[in-house]
């Protein structure tokens, strides 16, 4: 018996959804009650690099967890939590801009260009942003096979999402090396799944 209902039109979707805002909510509440400690914009980046980075490797292992449980309802909400993704950098983008730099937009633009751990974290969210406006299912159906060479570069997004990271952590690289293992698992089993597939299909020629 399947534990999550195939179509996700029941309780499954809204109540991911609504986990998946639960760190915004949790965010909120810290800001209006004044907990965000000694450093309140720092804090709120950190936070919200750090959502974005966990909502990318969840979104990233929604298919192998289809794969072995057979749910097909895990890639019913991929569409969804890599939007949330996205969510969550767009924010981490704006805390940066607004709290961090004060829109002082030579020194943003500087940044930018002089900084290497922004620029990487700048284009981990260019590509998060070209594959939130290619994520409607008419472009799925308009962009064809190149939606999916498009949508590959999630992997990309992550891997610069990690280097960002260890860029920023420098000596404590803990964090970093916990994030990278998962994501090099996750990359390892679709490695894993490719050779496989590539071996039948050559068994059967
Ligand atoms: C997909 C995109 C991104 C991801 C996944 C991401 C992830 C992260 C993570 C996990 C941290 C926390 C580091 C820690 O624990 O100390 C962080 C911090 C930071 N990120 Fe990002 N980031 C992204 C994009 C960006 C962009 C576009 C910018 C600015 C242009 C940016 C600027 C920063 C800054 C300034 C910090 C350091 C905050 C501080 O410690 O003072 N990030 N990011």
């Amino acid at each position: 018996m399947a534990l999550i209902p195939a179509r996700t039109t029941g309780w499954f979707k809204p109540a991911v959804f609504g986990a998946a805002l639960t760190p915004f909510a949790w965010l909120i509440w810290r800001i209006a009650v004044n907990d965000l400690g000694p450093d309140p914009a720092q804090e709120l980046a950190i936070s919200t690099g750090e959502w974005t980075l966990r909502f990318l490797l969840i979104t990233l292992s929604l298919t192998p967890l289809r794969n072995i449980t057979g749910q097909i309802a895990f890639v019913r909400i991929r569409r969804m939590l890599g939007l949330f993704a996205l969510f969550y950098a767009a924010i981490h983008f704006a805390v940066w801009m607004s709290l961090l730099l004060g829109f002082r937009w030579f020194a943003i633009g500087e940044e930018l260009l002089e900084r290497p751990y922004i620029s990487i974290g700048f284009l981990a969210l260019l590509i998060l942003i070209a594959l939130g406006i290619t994520s409607p299912k008419a472009m799925v159906r308009r962009m064809g096979r190149n939606w999916k060479r498009l949508h590959r570069l999630i992997y990309l997004a992550a891997v610069l999402a990690i280097v960002h990271l260890t860029w920023i952590l420098r000596t404590d690289v803990g964090e970093a090396v916990l994030y990278g293992s998962i994501l090099a698992i996750l990359f390892g089993y679709r490695l894993y799944r490719r050779v496989g597939r590539w071996g039948k299909q050559t068994a059967l020629r």
